[in-house]
């Protein structure tokens, strides 16, 4: 089976947060199923120097967007048993960064054009093209308006998952002729509030659409929980399938972990995770008392459900628990995150930005993992944290309610963490006041819940095995 996958992120290269991370482990499992996969990504400035050295030069086009004329220039790489191809054009993707660009809506419609040409000019008849999220959904219609290219996809299937429905891809209707070469009059079959979307248009296309867990897709088939988009995921329903993403074991686990200072198992666990809880408060310059940590990796932008959720760390703080923050995004959360840091500075920790090797030391050497969400399609901290032994925190909403099995006091024999559903301050510090009571009162259930989190399934192995079959099930 040929697959290819269309993203704007993909680990090891470029990522911004869990899209990326769950764009190539979902890959890496589908190798292991012996699906042929090829990913496309666009040649960011941070990874030219690297891709350049390692690739090879393949092609050099020239990509009408109505009538200007972009280049583009392809590299390809073999790397994992899988086929990345890069595309480069200095002006639209030369400047530092992923997102954020008033132009976005052009250099992604570039990107999406230009992914096209290529399948073309590769003449591979792709069984499956799978997008992920709205900057490449126009790739969908692109595809299937094109009745000359039909020699080559008529065969393959596509599919559209959506990561995050509050991004959407919202342009003018006169982008279609503008820059995708394509009639306005198309323009009613995604549209939305006087604007076009990508997602939608993808959405449209798609002959299958996934969201990457099944409690996110009963969401996103309700008025309240879709973005808009519960109409038309209401009438695609039946080949709309909610898949919970999975992490890749080979780089996420104790075991072998090769970020850490040394590994450990099920058995040694607790002995362990307090020697890389004392490794953590020192690279924070925090003094190491017998004390949890509560940690947090994450954006920091509103759905993180920051808003309420730094009342209840500061609570936390008051009582002299230790808390780690790890992150960037909006200025005023980070802001926010250094003032708590300044008033706490004995036991409050914050690094703003991404740092793989600390990420990995905050995963391990915590005791408790927050993930207050206001909505969270999947989610992967979570995950991660739950399989180095740490207990997950979070709000019950999207993946986090699929992932996360909430202890009541009665299912020690199983559950794997904590959860509250009320968006509030109270309802989450109160949550965190629980979860210390067993800590600090029944110290075995802890590490009974410990213990099970660390064995649960979270592989995506499994994920790649269910979108497996999906795609099986398409091409018969
Ligand atoms: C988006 C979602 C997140 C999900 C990730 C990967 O970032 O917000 O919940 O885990 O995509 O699917």
């Amino acid at each position: 089976m040929k697959i290819l996958m269309v993203t704007t992120e993909s680990a090891p290269f470029v990522k911004t947060g869990g899209l990326g991370e769950v764009v190539y482990s979902l890959s890496a499992g589908l190798k292991k199923k012996t699906a042929d996969v090829t990913i496309v990504l666009p040649l960011y400035s941070e990874i030219k120097t690297l891709v350049k050295k390692q690739s090879v030069p393949l092609f050099e086009y020239q990509v009408p967007l109505s009538w200007r004329m972009q280049y583009a220039g392809v590299y390809r790489l073999e790397q994992d048993e899988m086929t990345f191809y890069f595309i480069d054009n200095e002006y639209y993707f030369g400047r530092g960064g992923i997102y954020g660009y008033f132009d976005d809506g052009e250099r992604f419609a570039f990107y999406s054009l230009a992914i096209k040409e290529l399948i073309l000019r590769l003449n591979m008849p792709f069984d499956i093209i799978h997008v992920h999220d709205y900057p490449c959904g126009m790739l969908l219609p692109l595809i299937r308006e094109d009745r000359d290219a039909d020699y080559l996809f008529s065969n393959t299937k596509l599919v559209m998952t959506i990561h995050n429905p509050s991004f959407q891809g919202r342009y003018p209707p006169q982008v279609l002729s503008d820059l995708y070469n394509l009639s306005e009059a198309l323009s009613h079959k995604f549209y939305i509030n006087g604007t076009i979307s990508t997602l939608i248009a993808g959405i449209e296309y798609a002959d299958l659409i996934t969201t990457v867990s099944p409690n996110h897709r009963e969401e996103l088939l309700s008025v309240a929980g879709s973005f808009g988009l519960s109409s038309i995921l209401n009438r695609k329903q039946d080949c709309f399938v909610g898949i919970l993403n999975g992490i890749d074991y080979q780089r996420f686990s104790p075991l072998h972990d090769e970020y850490l200072p040394f590994n450990y198992h099920l058995k040694n666990m607790d002995l362990k995770k307090q020697e890389l809880k004392k490794r953590l408060l020192e690279r924070f310059n925090l003094a190491p008392l017998d004390r949890p940590v509560f940690a947090m990796v994450s954006r920091l932008s509103q759905q993180k459900g920051l808003d309420f959720a730094f009342a209840s760390i500061d609570a936390l703080l008051d009582n002299g628990f230790y808390v780690i923050m790890m992150g960037s995004g909006q200025k005023e959360y980070e802001e926010y995150a250094e003032y708590l840091r300044n008033k706490h500075y004995d036991h409050c920790g914050i690094y703003l930005g991404y740092h793989d090797e600390l990420a990995h030391l905050i995963y391990a050497g915590s005791d408790f993992f927050l993930m207050p969400s206001l909505f969270e399609p999947c989610g992967i901290g979570q995950m991660i944290a739950a399989h180095y032994g740490t207990l997950p925190i979070v709000r019950e909403t999207g993946g986090l309610k699929d992932s996360i099995i909430k202890y009541d006091g009665t299912n020690a024999d199983r559950a794997t963490g904590y959860s509250f559903f009320e968006p509030s301050a109270a309802a989450f510090f109160n949550t965190c006041s629980y979860a210390l009571t067993t800590y600090y009162g029944d110290y075995e259930t802890h590490l009974k819940l410990m213990k099970n989190a660390f064995k649960y399934d979270f592989s995506s192995v499994t994920t790649a095995t269910l979108y497996y079959r999906q795609y099986l099930k398409l091409l018969k």
